[in-house]
């Protein structure tokens, strides 16, 4: 990682609106995007194909696999008409990896040390200029450390959860708004519990919590962090 690229980190509990604020940012800024939980999600979905067991204690041959599909991991991120296609070896799984089932997948898989450390030089590499905004649980902790721009994004479970019923029924989907509170909760536990670089806070992070706020309202405070560290 080099010090000198602008690095903006944008953490918090799954639902959150990370992904939509880290859109904005890099669409305001240039900067380019990691959106780590798409490379656990990735881990998870090939898991889940190979149908491996991740309920602890992993076997040691299912680790081994484990950190062969990390280090392996065939993906390209393409932009095209302001969407961001996700291609795993050609495949189009961009619509796939955002299903509840992969996301429960990925929330396992990321609480195992080798697939973490086995992430940690891919999701440093996307550090290029003019500049990155990276989305996850850990940027401001393990990944970036000294990112200019810390944020951690939080919310009720239950305000994240009406947020994602909001979604699904809009594109159709069927949705049940008691099942998706417990399942953020749950990861919410995995991800706060885990020993290896758990979701939390760093030191130095701008917490804001948006239960009562527009996205309008989190871009705006978020853009106004950046402005004030990077000369944009
Ligand atoms: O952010 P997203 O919901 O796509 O992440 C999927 C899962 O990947 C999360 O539930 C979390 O367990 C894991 N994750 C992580 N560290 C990150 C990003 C995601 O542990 N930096």
């Amino acid at each position: 990682m080099s010090s000198e690229i602008p690095i903006i980190t944008l953490d918090g509990p799954s639902g959150v609106g990370k992904g939509t604020i880290c859109l904005r940012v890099a669409r305001a800024t240039g900067f380019h995007i990691l959106d780590s939980g798409s490379l656990y999600r990735l881990v998870g979905l090939l898991a889940g194909r190979r149908k491996l067991t991740l309920e602890a204690p992993i076997a040691p041959e299912v680790l081994a696999q484990l950190s062969e599909i990390t280090k392996n991991i065939d993906v390209s991120y393409v932009e095209a008409n302001g969407q961001l296609s996700i291609q795993l070896a050609g495949e189009e799984v961009g619509e796939l990896i955002r299903d509840e089932a992969v996301a429960a997948l990925a929330s396992k898989v990321a609480a195992i040390p080798e697939v973490r450390s086995a992430l940690l030089a891919r999701q440093r590499a996307f550090a290029e200029a003019p500049g990155l905004v990276a989305d996850g649980r850990d940027m401001g902790t393990a990944i970036f450390p000294k990112a200019g721009v810390k944020i951690f994004l939080t919310a009720s479970a239950e305000e994240r959860a009406k947020r994602r019923y909001k979604q699904l029924i809009e594109k159709g989907t069927d949705a049940n708004l008691a099942a998706l509170v417990a399942d953020l909760k749950e990861r919410d536990e995995r991800d706060m519990k885990r020993s290896a670089s758990p979701l939390m806070a760093a030191d130095d992070a701008r917490i804001i919590d948006t239960s009562e706020m527009s996205i309008d309202a989190v871009a705006r405070e978020v853009m106004e962090l950046v402005a004030e560290r990077y000369d944009i």
